[in-house]
């Protein structure tokens, strides 16, 4: 490059050479040498990141901040001049700090933040006309009317339950397959379908239940307990509500149901619950409520949507809410007749029956059946 000056000058006239003009030559010399210095820098880094990492990662945040968390690990924890006692120390720190469901604070998750998505239809209005006691949501695919249409005239057909008002409402996604003028017309009739424009699939459960939560928060925060129970489920409601009246139970960061003590993260590709170790590197979930129906105080629900920013989503939805109430640094409660809470039957039993609060059942037709039986009059045992 010429400067302005140069060109100025006669070329026969040849400028004196000044002290001023060396300082200037041996200025431009290390200036250059730092410029080259600098970008050889620059490609021995980049270098150095593709050992560890191909181009596309290093791209992901999350991973890139891991990565960076474990080398300034590394660097802060040799392993030598480090005295045996402190070294336990060390190593339980290492333990606690490898990859982990929590990330540390400032890093968000988004997959399942409920505020991502909006309602397609909230029925807003149902927690205003009244104030629900408790309100029963039902995650449920968009064409599966059979097993809205079960629930609407058994356990969820009552609005009045044991004195206290009870609402059931019925959570959907979007379905590709689903008619939306058909389902406009089932909520106009019923008023109780809440859809949200994720794409409703099995593995989108915990999306599902965070967007439940986001509505008992947003559309009902006035109710005092919510239950996500699924639409396989024989309910016996009136126990429920009678469970929910017992003296003693909480009225806040109250979370019941089955309970899950130190349950195995299923690591088998072929299993309906199966979770890669990058997305839940643990080999026990927290203690969790089974999802087939958990119950849980109203002031909940926004605590969760709070907390679920920073906890990384997976797609086992009941143990999320468990990492969840982990985070929130609060415990399960034991319901108060923790045999009430039953899986799977072996057929229907009348006596059995009118105790337990949840059995699952293998299909609308025998909620139908049981319930029609259940509601005759005469002993029950
Ligand atoms: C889950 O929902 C999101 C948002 O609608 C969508 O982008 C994603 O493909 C869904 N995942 C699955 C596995 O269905």
């Amino acid at each position: 490059m010429i400067s302005g000056d140069m060109r100025a000058l006669n070329p026969s006239e040849k400028p004196p050479e000044s002290p001023c003009r060396e300082k200037k030559s041996l200025f431009r010399f290390w200036f250059k040498f730092l410029v080259l210095l600098g970008v050889l820098f620059i490609f021995l880094c980049y270098g150095l990141c593709n050992d560890t990492q191909s181009l596309q990662e290093s791209f992901s945040l999350q991973k890139h901040y891991r990565w960076l968390f474990v080398r300034a690990h590394q660097v802060n924890a040799p392993p030598y001049r480090v005295h045996p006692k402190h070294r336990v120390i060390l190593n339980e720190i290492k333990e606690n700090t490898e990859p982990s469901p929590v990330q540390p604070e400032g890093l968000q998750y988004h997959e399942a933040y409920p505020h991502n998505y909006r309602f397609v239809m909230d029925n807003a209005e149902v927690c205003k006309i009244s104030t629900p006691f408790l309100v029963l949501m039902v995650p449920v695919a968009p064409e599966n009317i059979v097993a809205r249409d079960a629930i609407r005239q058994t356990w969820g057909k009552d609005s009045t339950v044991q004195g206290e008002v009870v609402l059931t409402l019925f959570m959907l996604g979007l379905n590709g397959g689903a008619d939306v003028e058909k389902l406009k017309q089932e909520n106009q009739q019923h008023h109780d379908l809440i859809q949200s424009n994720f794409m409703d699939s099995y593995l989108n459960l915990t999306i599902k239940t965070m967007v439940i939560m986001d509505w008992l928060a947003t559309r009902c925060p006035t109710a005092a307990y919510a239950m996500k129970v699924d639409s396989d489920m024989f309910l016996n409601i009136d126990n429920l509500v009678i469970m929910l009246q017992t003296p003693g139970i909480p009225r806040v960061n109250y979370l019941t149901g089955l309970l899950m003590w130190n349950s195995p993260v299923i690591r088998s590709k072929d299993s309906k619950w199966y979770v890669p170790e990058e997305i839940y590197p643990y080999p026990q979930y927290p203690t969790y409520t089974l999802g087939m129906g958990y119950i849980f105080s109203n002031d909940l629900p926004a605590k969760f949507v709070e907390i679920s920013k920073s906890i990384k989503p997976f797609n086992i939805e009941d143990a999320y809410i468990g990492e969840c109430m982990k985070k929130l640094g609060f415990s399960l409660s034991s319901p108060p007749d923790s045999s009430q809470f039953k899986t799977y039957n072996t057929g229907y039993d009348r006596c059995e029956f009118s105790r337990i609060i949840t059995y699952i059942l293998r299909s609308s037709e025998e909620l139908i059946n049981y319930w029609t039986d259940y509601k005759k009059p005469g002993a029950h045992c």
